[in-house]
């Protein structure tokens, strides 16, 4: 949530610092600003409410001179957005300047407190307290100054700070709110995620809660807030260039549901032993015994995240007979959670940033449980401290709303289903049967979406209606409710999702003449009751939209529209019922001349609770 780039080296920083932030305009997007400063420390800011394209707008033909600079794109958390709440935040003196990203927790206390100092601070936010507290303390030192603002700060923090007394010098701290810094040629950056560092340099530190970094065109150190020294290791990423720009998609949501062909083809290369049925996925840190010995799981998870989850959960119970709960991560956090060592839980997230459920994943490991991650973003938090588990290797998912995340992310787990399974009662047949089966995915992933014009005009159909209803059973519920997710996520047309059979239990209600219902009604082994729930509404004048598979002759009669998807194994339907949910949502959004990648109050990484 929120974006920071920081940049302190030879070059004009403020081209460097406004393309960092267009990288990460997706962690938030109501406003924006940057601070520059040359060797002599004269520093100036500039900021703009709205998209960083405003801020852009109003810079001034000839810029200052500078080497070195703060900047950030802002998701409100503290006060509207406008440019007085737009970060960098400035002490009254002027001297020190921050970027933050986090909440203050104790920011009335401390205001109150350098009010009675007679500091009086202007905007609404939480943040401003810090510069404040940081030229309070500031005695010929940034470094020790910063570490005594950050003694008093409770909650969470990214910062970048700088001061004019000590040019080319960015003081960065990290408290549960990300910080990478970029090793470059006597240039270094920060940023709070590596898109926007892929530009400049792959060689990338990844700062861990309670670390400060004093970064120098030179290079830096990192030490506690206790002034004890800490070696940090240099990462070198993966990522092309290419794979953060839109190429010839128009928007990156699109270009990212393109993409899930090839990223179920990357999640599976090496992990599938065809011959024996079985799975191998190396860094779960389980030994034979302690897999074995797993007799419940948890998975934990927010927004898609969590419906991948959720689908997973039937693959797991099926696949490896063992109970599986799905947790919302902000619900278990704060629930006193039963934690028990016979239970396997896995934090499952994208970004591997979402304070929820690294908070929940903290919970958990804190009452001595296991917690493993499957996680997108190489390095993150939630892949660093998690006990183990397996990255979805889908390439970075840059549009707000997830898609290509939740196939990978349930692809990882259904190859985790298979060989926990595979240690219980699937036989070699069976699990062969179902590699197979993911084998095929990528192409009938493909073909579908080579051949899914339709889904424009169907999307249209849809978008002036009031109302919607995503309905599916078995693991094409948690596929409804992912569809409804992301239409109401980038067309802000209010839909929900329901297990099919549940609609008669109060949703049925809405149901009026034209009243649109997606169903998703592969021909499983759950299909005629689906079907009899597809009656129930169009016995209520509803128009429905079937996602079906080829020569579905029973739905063809009674759908108004059918989508048709290729067929596969009856557990793995969701990866292809998901596929014309999302497209359906993509086309809506831009029906209705939305702001695809960037939908109104979302951000991508949630990195507050
Ligand atoms: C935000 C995003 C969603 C995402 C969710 C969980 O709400 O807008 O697209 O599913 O966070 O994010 P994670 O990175 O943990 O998967």
């Amino acid at each position: 949530m929120c974006g920071i780039v920081g940049y302190v080296g030879h070059r004009t920083p403020v081209p460097i610092l406004l393309e960092g932030l267009k990288r990460l305009e997706y962690r938030g997007y109501d406003s924006s600003g940057v601070a520059t400063m040359n060797g002599g420390g004269d520093m100036w800011i500039h900021k703009r409410q709205g998209r960083i394209r405003n801020l852009e707008k109003d810079l001034p033909s000839e810029l200052p001179a500078a080497t070195m600079g703060i900047a950030h794109t802002r998701w409100a958390t503290h006060g509207p957005p406008n440019d007085t709440n737009a970060h960098p935040h400035r002490s009254r003196d002027g001297r020190i300047a921050v970027v933050h990203n986090g909440i203050v927790e104790n920011h009335s206390a401390l205001r109150k407190r350098l009010t009675g100092d007679g500091i009086v601070l202007h905007s609404d936010t939480d943040t401003e307290v810090i510069p404040n507290l940081i030229a309070k303390f500031y005695d010929g030192d940034l470094e020790v100054a910063v570490k005594r603002a950050l003694g008093l700060i409770q909650g969470t923090y990214g910062i970048v700070v700088i001061s004019v007394d000590e040019p080319n010098r960015l003081v960065v701290a990290r408290n549960g709110s990300p910080i990478v810094l970029g090793v470059g040629e006597n240039e270094m950056f920060v940023a709070s995620d590596a898109p926007a560092l892929i530009a400049h340099t792959k060689q990338v530190v990844f700062m861990d809660d309670g670390e400060v970094a004093v970064v120098e065109p030179s290079g830096f150190r990192t030490t506690d807030l206790h002034d004890r020294p800490i070696d940090k290791a240099v990462d070198e990423l993966d990522w092309d260039l290419q794979e953060i720009e839109k190429g010839d998609f128009e928007h990156f949501m699109l270009k990212e549901i393109h993409e899930q062909p090839r990223a179920v083809t990357r999640g599976l290369r090496g992990r599938a032993h065809l011959e024996y049925g079985d799975a191998h996925l190396g860094g779960l840190n389980l030994n034979r015994r302690e897999f074995f010995d797993i007799r419940r799981m948890g998975l934990i998870a927010c927004g898609t995240s969590m419906h991948a989850a959720m689908a997973a959960s039937y693959l797991i119970e099926e696949l490896a007979r063992v109970p599986c709960k799905v947790d919302i991560a902000s619900e278990l956090r704060y629930r006193n959670p039963i934690v028990d060592a016979k239970t396997l839980y896995f934090a499952v997230s994208q970004s591997g940033e979402t304070a929820d459920t690294l908070a929940a994943m903290r919970e958990v490991q804190r009452k001595g449980g296991r917690c493993l991650g499957v996680v997108n973003q190489v390095g993150s938090t939630i892949a660093r401290e998690s006990d183990g588990g397996m990255y979805i290797r889908s390439g970075p998912e840059i549009a707000v709303a997830s898609t290509k995340a939740f196939t990978s992310q349930l692809l990882a787990l259904t190859l985790f289903a298979l060989k926990i399974g595979r240690m219980r009662d699937l036989s070699a047949a069976a699990g062969r049967e179902l590699l197979t089966a993911l084998h095929e995915l990528p192409g009938q992933m493909q073909s579908f979406l080579e051949g899914a014009d339709d889904i424009e005009r169907i999307a249209r159909s849809l978008i002036h209606q009031p109302y919607c209803l995503f309905l599916g059973r078995g693991p094409n519920y948690p596929a409804a409710l992912e569809g409804a997710l992301k239409l109401k996520e980038v067309s802000y047309i209010q839909c929900e999702g329901f297990a099919a059979a549940e609609m008669k239990h109060g949703p049925i209600a809405l149901i009026g003449d034209g009243t649109p219902v997606v169903f998703l009604v592969p021909k499983d082994r759950l299909h005629t009751k689906t079907m009899s729930n597809m009656e129930e509404v169009k016995a209520r004048g509803a128009r429905v939209i079937a996602v079906a598979n080829p020569g579905d002759t029973e739905v063809e009669e009674l759908a108004d529209e059918v989508i048709i998807i290729p067929r596969t194994h009856d557990l793995l339907t969701p990866f292809l019922t998901v596929l014309p949910l999302q497209l359906i949502a993509y086309h809506a959004a831009v029906l209705l001349g939305l702001d695809v990648d960037k939908p109104r109050n979302l951000a991508k990484s949630v990195t507050v609770e």
